[in-house]
């Protein structure tokens, strides 16, 4: 998932090599080539998300913050964006971004003069000679052409395509605004216009899908040889259409019958070439997220955008929501923060141990010292393993991640 910082305004989830990016339009008036003063290049905010909450049509298991697309204020929304962003910047002059993340919601549901103009003002805000990784997540019912052709022209190196599946009946109960057709020439148009680093998001575990509809699924959508593939196990979210179907009891949830989908996933994508680096996420080596590997090791990122999220040094907080409200506050020269939160050296690192315990690299030994009962416990029961004077799940213990990370928190 953004795969990306997941800014779910209910539950506030953490989320999801390259070349440089050659493009870098820097306007050296706007902002000054040194590093700010008593600021190192470690200090700096390396990582950027961006939050586009616009959705042409809503899907009835999602609880993203986002909205039906009204063309009557995308426009000043792109204005809040770059608002925002410039005044974060003229603020904490730390920004000096690794990776960039739009996310959403649904980025390529805004058109091509508006991308336009959010890349354009991206470039002439901010240093983006350190930049290697530019992702954009893709719906395949808005992808055209000129638009892969303007993100790969502004830099965009990334592009994260929200597929989900090929069964057509499927896609149906999930209520995309695509079909799987629309899906492969989606595909095709990002590879046409360039795009050498493409991530495909599919879900398991659907209501009624059977493990035949999933292998095809996989096959697919190896067949087409994306670089980055992202599998999500259905959550019935609270305050969705599918929630209310789960709790009426016409949708069931079977863990089993999960467990047996995410076994198939990691035999057959691992066959098929791709690393299994995060519990939902495979890549062909060098083609891991730059970005989504900075959440997973706590680094600071700045969150831009409604219901965004931001955590710098001891501090994390969250933008407004509605997105009416995030404009209005910003245009009007108000903070868009809706909360903050200060942090303890304690939560910091029980969430370091959370999200890498779910990565290929695993917990550094150092970061478990009080665990000792714990991390025996695990290693018993053949969950957990050491490597490299660190912690890693066992291919049975990431069946299980969940229940585990839950014991170091
Ligand atoms: C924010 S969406 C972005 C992509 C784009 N909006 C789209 O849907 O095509 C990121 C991904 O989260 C996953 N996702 C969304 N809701 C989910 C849920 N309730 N359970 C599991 N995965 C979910 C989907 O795979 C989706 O592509
Ligand atoms: S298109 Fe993506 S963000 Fe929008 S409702 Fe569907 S899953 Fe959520």
């Amino acid at each position: 998932m953004s795969n990306g910082a997941n800014h779910n305004c209910a539950t506030d989830r953490h989320p999801e090599r390259s070349r440089r990016i050659p493009l870098s339009n820097r306007n050296p008036l706007l902002r000054d080539s040194s590093t700010p003063l008593g600021m190192t290049e470690s200090n700096m905010v390396r990582h950027i998300y961006v939050h586009i909450p616009f959705c042409a049509r809503i899907c009835p298991y999602c609880a993203f913050y986002k909205d039906l697309l009204d063309r009557s204020q995308t426009w000043r929304f792109c204005e809040a964006v770059l608002q925002e962003l410039a005044e974060r910047d003229r603020r904490a002059r730390r920004l000096l971004p690794s990776t960039i993340y739009f996310g959403g919601g649904t980025p390529t549901a805004l058109n091509l003069a508006q991308l336009e103009l959010l890349l354009r003002g991206f470039h002439e805000e901010l240093d983006l000679s350190q930049l290697v990784e530019w992702t954009m997540e893709a719906n395949p019912g808005s992808v055209s052409a000129r638009k892969a052709t303007l993100l790969k022209k502004f830099g965009v190196n990334r592009i994260s395509l929200g597929v989900q599946s090929w069964d057509e009946e499927l896609l149906k109960l999930l209520g995309r605004e695509h079909n799987a057709q629309q899906g492969e020439e989606s595909f095709r148009t990002l590879r046409a216009a360039g795009f050498t680093n493409i991530n495909i998001d599919l879900m398991f575990g659907l209501p009624g899908q059977i493990p035949d509809q999933w292998r095809a699924t996989l096959e697919r959508t190896i067949a087409l040889q994306p670089e980055h593939i992202s599998t999500y196990c259905l959550t019935y979210e609270e305050d969705t259409e599918f929630f209310m179907r789960h709790v009426q009891g016409e949708f069931r949830q079977d863990a089993n019958a999960d467990a047996d989908f995410f076994e198939m996933t990691m035999a057959i994508l691992e066959d098929a070439g791709y690393g299994h680096y995060e519990i939902s996420n495979y890549a062909r080596a060098g083609f891991e997220s730059v970005h989504n590997r900075a959440y997973w090791l706590g680094k600071d990122y700045l969150g831009i955008g409604p219901s965004a999220v931001s955590t710098i040094g001891m501090q994390r907080w969250q933008n407004v929501c509605d997105y009416r409200a995030y404009i209005d506050r910003v245009l009007s020269g108000q903070s868009p923060r809706a909360s903050i939160e200060n942090l303890t050296k304690e939560m910091k690192r029980t969430e370091r141990i959370a999200l890498s315990l779910r990565t290929r690299d695993g917990v550094p030994g150092s970061e478990l010292k009080g665990f000792a009962r714990q991390t025996d416990e695990f290693i018993g029961l053949g969950l957990l393993e050491r490597s490299n004077g660190g912690l890693v799940l066992t291919r049975k213990g990431k069946v299980l991640a969940d229940s585990v990370a839950e014991a170091f928190l």
